[in-house]
Formats: structure tokens, C-alpha cells, sequence
């Protein structure tokens, strides 16, 4: 049995463009599956606070020393990981707002990132700890920047993810949704063609 976690990123919750196409993706993956399990996270619902040098201090203090508040601070990060640890396969929705990834899964990130839990660093760099998993990444924007150095979301989305050991990553991008109405349905349409493509074999995989 497999388990699946999606991490919905746009501030539409449900209705985000990202949201819909991580869906539709989860939905052809559970057909393939019928006995896995769906965990979803939405962080729009459910915001990540932002980092603080408390929160931070929190993670990095040894368990037995925790006072309350850090205590509630690393069950918190240690669920989220938790639910990273169990997941066999990740779906990210990932809209561009404001030239970059939404602030609340940098939050996200900056709580899953933890030393000695998701990585380790050895005497030749870095190792991630989350191993053995497959990321699909639903990347919408008003604009066209796929391929081009304005694109600032793939190259971080991808070195974190690889950072903490989730090396197979798939993107799938619907550009050009602010442009016009038919430049927006064309897009859709050809991400929802990618989905298709991208779940049969990944349902193959996984079986
Ligand atoms: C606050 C905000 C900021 C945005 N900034 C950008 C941007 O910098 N570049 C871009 O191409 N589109 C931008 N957009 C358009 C979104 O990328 C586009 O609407 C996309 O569908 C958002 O995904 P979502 O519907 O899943 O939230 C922005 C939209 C919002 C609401």
C-alpha cells in the first residue's frame, strides 16, 4: 500500500489552478491505486508560521532540555516530518506569486529542513534523509518563464527537494494563465495532457 502527500501551496486552497492540477494528477494516481492512502496538507488552510531564531533554537536544543514552548515547536516540525517520512509519493502545487514560491511552503520548508532528522552533513557535503520517494510539481503562473533565468521556483524547488533526499522530481508547468482566455485554456489543457502522460507511468512504478 502506498501513500501519497499533497501539499497544496496556493493561497486559493481549492480553488487554485496548482490545486486543481495536483489533483487531477492525485485522482488518475488513486485510480491506479485504490488501496493507498491521500494525505493532504494545505497550507493556505493551515499556514506554517514563519521561522524565528525561537522556533530555530527550538529545533536544535536536545529533546531533554526542550522547555514547553520548544517542546510544542519540535512535535510541531517532527509531525510535518513525520508525514514527509511516510509518504512514498509527494504532489506539489506550486503557483508563482510575486516572482517566486509562496511564502507559506518557504515556511513549510524552512520546518522540514532539520539536521540530523531530513539531512545530515558529512565530510563531503550534504546527504539527504528522506530517500526512496517521487515528487510531481504543479507549477502555475500568470507568465511564461519556464526555461528562462526568470524562473525561480524549479531550480530552488528542485535543490531543496534533492537536499533532503527527494531526487525524482517531475515538473509539469500551465504558463501564460494572466495572458488571455484562450492562451489560459490551451495551457490547462496541455498540463492536463502532461498529467495523463506522467500518471500512467508512475501508477506502473508504483504498483
Ligand atoms: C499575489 C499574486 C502574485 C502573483 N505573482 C505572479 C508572478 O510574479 N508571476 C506570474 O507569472 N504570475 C503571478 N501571479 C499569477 C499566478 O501565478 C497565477 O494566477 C497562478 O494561477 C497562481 O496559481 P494558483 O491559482 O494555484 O494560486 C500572481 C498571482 C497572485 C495572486
Amino acid at each position: 500500500m502506498k501513500t501519497l502527500l499533497q501539499i497544496n501551496a496556493s493561497l486559493f486552497a481549492n480553488g487554485g489552478q496548482s490545486t486543481r492540477l495536483a489533483d487531477a494528477f492525485v485522482a488518475q494516481w488513486r485510480a491506479g491505486h485504490p488501496e493507498s492512502t491521500v494525505v493532504v496538507r494545505d497550507l493556505a488552510a493551515d499556514p506554517v508560521p514563519h521561522l524565528t531564531a525561537e522556533r530555530f533554537a527550538a529545533f536544535h536544543a536536545r529533546p531533554g532540555e526542550r522547555d514547553p514552548a520548544q517542546q510544542a515547536v519540535a512535535a510541531f516540525s517532527d509531525a510535518l516530518i513525520a508525514e514527509l517520512q511516510r509518504a512514498d509519493v509527494v504532489v506539489l502545487g506550486l503557483p508563482m506569486y510575486n516572482f517566486g514560491v509562496p511564502s507559506t511552503l518557504k515556511a513549510y520548508f524552512d520546518h522540514v529542513a532539520r539536521a540530523g532528522v531530513t539531512f545530515r552533513y558529512t565530510a563531503t557535503g550534504p546527504v539527504g534523509l528522506l530517500t526512496g520517494k517521487q515528487a510531481y510539481v504543479f507549477a502555475t503562473r500568470g507568465g511564461l518563464y519556464a526555461g528562462t533565468p526568470l524562473d525561480t521556483q524549479t531550480g530552488f524547488v528542485r535543490d531543496f527537494l534533492r537536499f533532503i533526499g527527494i531526487a525524482d522530481v517531475r515538473f509539469v508547468y500551465a504558463e501564460g494563465l494572466a495572458l488571455d482566455a484562450a492562451r489560459k485554456d490551451a495551457a490547462l489543457a496541455e498540463a492536463q495532457r502532461a498529467i495523463h502522460r506522467l500518471a500512467a507511468p508512475a501508477v506502473a512504478l508504483a504498483a
